[in-house]
């Protein structure tokens, strides 16, 4: 098992990395304070593991809320659910919710942690690649709106995160790969050696071998913990880790979150954004290609639904990172190095929008 620790100053937390960690009941009692859970998960994950974790729950009284699968379902609606579980099993405020499932689950019953009776503890059991090297961690909850992603949320921090790295054996592999695009990004925007590294080792991380699992996620958990210890609440440096995600949200919106997975959706923002940054002169007309090579391996959409550029710069306004009016977006500006910035030829978005959405 490898631990890791986050500080964002007013709270400090440990992840946990490995196998074998969901039924782990001494792991479990470290992470889980009091004796009341409501384990929050959904239909696809709760036949898989919800049985394991219980075993490593101990005599703690445990009450279950079994939520429906899917992006589509990350709505207030389903957060009532979660609500009801809470008011349902008479939970108080020394409950602790445990989000046993991919980012869906993390972010629905994190922002149900958040605000329930003004705050219960909240453990994250990541058990999606992509929950365990980005969603998991970090604070971030809440759920989407029809006018947009994630729109109503909270910043609140999980006590301890838990990633099973066992759970990843009965992950689709399209849900390996959509992971994969949020591993690839750490690469573009913080650490070339990762992104090195992933052009080295991705067929080793598409067999699922543990060692490459656990590097991956152990070096990916590293990078957000830093970015987030910096920056908490995404004033400066945290928007780095948006890269790509402000033209995939557009995507994800214009096709009603069905289309595309939310890695999926990234990895084509990501190459939008680097293709941008090439036209603003900031990168070499190389890096895009190298990107576009590395997604293509791992099995990433790299074009998105060609819905029209005007949709894509009205979607991409609804972005919560617009501010005064001007699209932010987040550029690369070299090998692991990556920037946000507001002003810029707007003609060169409009080509670069015109050229992917038609
Ligand atoms: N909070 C954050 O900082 C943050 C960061 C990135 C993404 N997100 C959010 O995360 C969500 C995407 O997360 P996701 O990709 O994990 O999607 P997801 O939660 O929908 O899970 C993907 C699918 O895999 C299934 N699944 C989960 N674990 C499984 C397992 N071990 N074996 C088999 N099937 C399993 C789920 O039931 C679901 O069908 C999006 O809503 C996105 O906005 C949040």
């Amino acid at each position: 098992m490898k631990t890791l620790e986050v500080d964002v100053g007013h709270s400090r937390y440990q992840i946990a990395i490995g196998p074998g960690l969901l039924g782990n009941r001494a792991v479990l009692d470290t992470a889980i304070p009091g004796r009341s859970v409501l384990v929050v998960t959904d239909a696809t994950v709760a036949p898989l593991y919800l049985e394991r974790l219980r075993s490593g729950l101990g005599g703690r009284r445990v009450a279950e809320c079994v939520l429906p699968d899917g992006e589509r379902h990350k709505t207030l609606q389903t957060l009532g659910r979660v609500f009801d579980a809470l008011v349902g099993a008479r939970l108080n405020r020394d409950a602790t919710v445990l989000a046993l499932g991919g980012g869906v689950v993390g972010d629905v019953a994190g922002f149900a942690a958040a605000s329930y009776q003004r705050g219960v503890a909240l453990v994250q059991l990541p058990t999606t690649l992509l929950a365990q090297v980005d969603s998991s961690v970090g604070g971030k909850t809440g759920v989407n709106h029809p006018g947009g992603k994630n729109l109503i949320g909270a910043f609140y921090q999980p006590i301890a995160v838990v990633a099973d790295t066992d759970t990843l054996a009965t992950l689709p592999d399209r849900e390996l790969r959509a992971g994969i695009a949020e591993v690839i990004k750490y690469g573009c925007v913080w650490d070339p050696e990762l992104f090195d590294w992933m052009e080295g080792n991705l067929e080793a991380v598409l067999a699922r071998n543990a060692d490459a699992l656990t590097h991956i996620i152990a070096r990916s958990c590293e990078i957000k913990a830093a970015v987030v210890a910096k920056d908490e609440r995404e004033g400066g440096i945290r928007a780095i880790l948006n890269f790509g995600h402000t033209f995939g949200h557009a995507i994800e919106a214009a096709t009603g979150y069905e289309a595309h997975l939310h890695g999926e959706a990234v990895a084509i923002g990501m190459l939008i954004a680097a293709d941008f940054s090439h036209r603003l002169g900031l990168i070499d007309a190389a890096a895009p290609d190298r990107l576009q090579r590395l997604l293509r391996r791992a099995g990433l959409p790299t074009r998105p639904p060609r819905f029209g550029a005007a949709k894509a710069l009205e979607l991409m306004q609804m972005d919560k990172k617009v501010l005064a009016g001007a699209v932010r977006l987040v550029v690369l500006e070299g090998p692991g190095r990556a920037g946000v910035i507001a002003h810029y030829d707007k003609s060169v978005l409009d080509a670069t929008l015109a050229e992917y959405f038609g």
